[in-house]
C-alpha cells in the first residue's frame, strides 16, 4: 500500500511544539517572537500566502506584524524598511515575500536581512552553513527543512545508497534541498529546464523531489517503483473552461503516480503546510536565540 504522507497532520504537530516553546519563552523572559511579514505589490497569490503567515504566527502566539507596500514602492523604501526591522528588537523573524514586483531586486533586499532574523534561510550566511553541514546554527530554508522530515520519515536519518534527484534550481527550494540530502548522505542529482531526458533520470531515483511549476508535469512512467515523491508544486488549474471553477494541482500526476510510489505527498496538504509551519519554528528558535 502506498502511503501518502499527510502533511498537515505533520504540521500541526510541529505547531504545537512552536505554541508551546513561544509560551515558555513569554512566561519566562515576557518577551513574544515576534515575526514581520512583507509584501510589495497586489498579486492574489502572494497575498493569500502572506496571509497565512500573518494569522499563523498569530495563533501560535507571537508578536505578528505585516507590512504591505504597494506595487511602486522604490528598492530604497524597501532597504529601509528591512534596516528599521533589523534594529527592531521586538522583531526576531524578517520575511520579504517573492517575487517581488520586477522593477525591485530581490537580491540586495534578502542579502540585507540580518543573518539571524532571516527566518526564510535565503541570505548568504544561512544558506552557506547549511551547505557547508552546519544546519544546527543558522536558520534552514523552511520548504526544504519541511520536505525533509517527510523524507526521513520514510527512510530514517541515514539516506546513504539512496539515489536522489530534486527537479529545480531555486535558491528558495531547490539548492537548499539538494543541501540537504547530501548532508544525509544521499547521491544527489539536480535537474533544470535543459536536462536531458528528464524521465530516465527521474526512473534512477529513490527519492525524486519536484518544484518545477509544472501542473501535472511527472507522470507514472517516470517513477521508480517504490520510490518517494515529494511534490513541491502549487498549480491552480481551470477544471472547466471558462467555469471559473479551479483546483490546485502538483507537479507530479498524483492519481497515476500513487500506483508506482511508495511514498507521495498530495496537494494540497502535502509540503504546503509544512513551509509555515517550519517558517514558525524558525521564528521562535530565531526569537529564543535573542532572548535565551
Ligand atoms: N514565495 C513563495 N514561497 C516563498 C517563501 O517560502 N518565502 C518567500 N520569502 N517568498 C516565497
Amino acid at each position: 500500500m502506498t502511503v501518502i504522507i499527510d502533511g498537515k497532520q505533520t504540521a500541526a504537530s510541529v505547531l504545537d511544539a512552536v505554541k508551546e516553546t513561544a509560551a515558555k519563552l513569554e512566561s519566562e523572559t515576557g518577551k513574544k517572537a515576534g515575526l514581520a511579514v512583507v509584501i510589495v505589490g497586489d498579486d492574489p497569490a502572494s497575498h493569500s500566502y502572506v496571509g497565512a503567515k500573518s494569522r499563523m504566527a498569530k495563533e501560535c502566539g507571537f508578536n505578528s506584524i505585516q507590512h504591505t507596500l504597494t506595487a511602486d514602492t522604490t528598492q530604497d523604501e524597501l532597504a529601509d524598511l528591512v534596516l528599521r526591522l533589523n534594529d527592531d528588537p521586538d522583531v526576531h523573524g524578517i520575511l520579504v515575500q517573492l517575487p517581488l514586483p520586477t522593477h525591485l531586486s530581490p537580491d540586495p533586499v534578502i542579502q540585507s536581512i540580518r543573518p539571524e532574523k532571516d527566518v526564510d534561510g535565503l541570505n548568504a550566511t544561512n544558506a552557506g552553513k547549511v551547505s557547508i553541514g552546519d544546519t544546527k546554527t543558522g536558520l534552514v530554508s523552511c520548504t526544504p527543512a519541511g520536505a525533509m522530515i517527510f523524507v526521513r520519515r520514510a527512510h530514517g536519518q541515514d539516506l546513504s545508497g539512496l539515489n536522489a534527484l530534486v527537479i529545480g534550481r531555486s535558491n528558495l527550494f531547490g539548492k537548499p534541498m539538494a543541501q540537504l540530502l547530501l548532508n544525509a548522505n544521499a547521491t544527489v542529482m539536480i535537474a533544470h529546464s535543459t536536462t536531458k531526458d528528464l524521465p530516465a533520470l527521474c526512473r534512477t531515483a529513490d527519492i525524486l523531489v519536484v518544484a518545477v511549476g509544472q501542473p501535472e508535469m511527472v507522470k507514472a512512467g517516470w517513477i521508480k517503483p517504490g520510490a518517494t515523491v515529494i511534490d513541491v508544486g502549487i498549480n491552480r488549474i481551470e477544471t472547466l473552461e471558462r467555469s471559473g471553477k479551479s483546483r490546485l494541482v502538483g507537479d507530479v500526476a498524483f492519481k497515476e503516480c500513487l500506483e508506482v510510489a511508495d511514498v507521495i505527498t498530495p496537494v494540497p496538504g502535502g509540503v504546503g503546510p509544512m513551509t509555515i509551519a517550519m517558517l514558525m519554528a524558525n521564528t521562535v528558535t530565531a526569537a529564543i536565540r535573542a532572548n535565551g
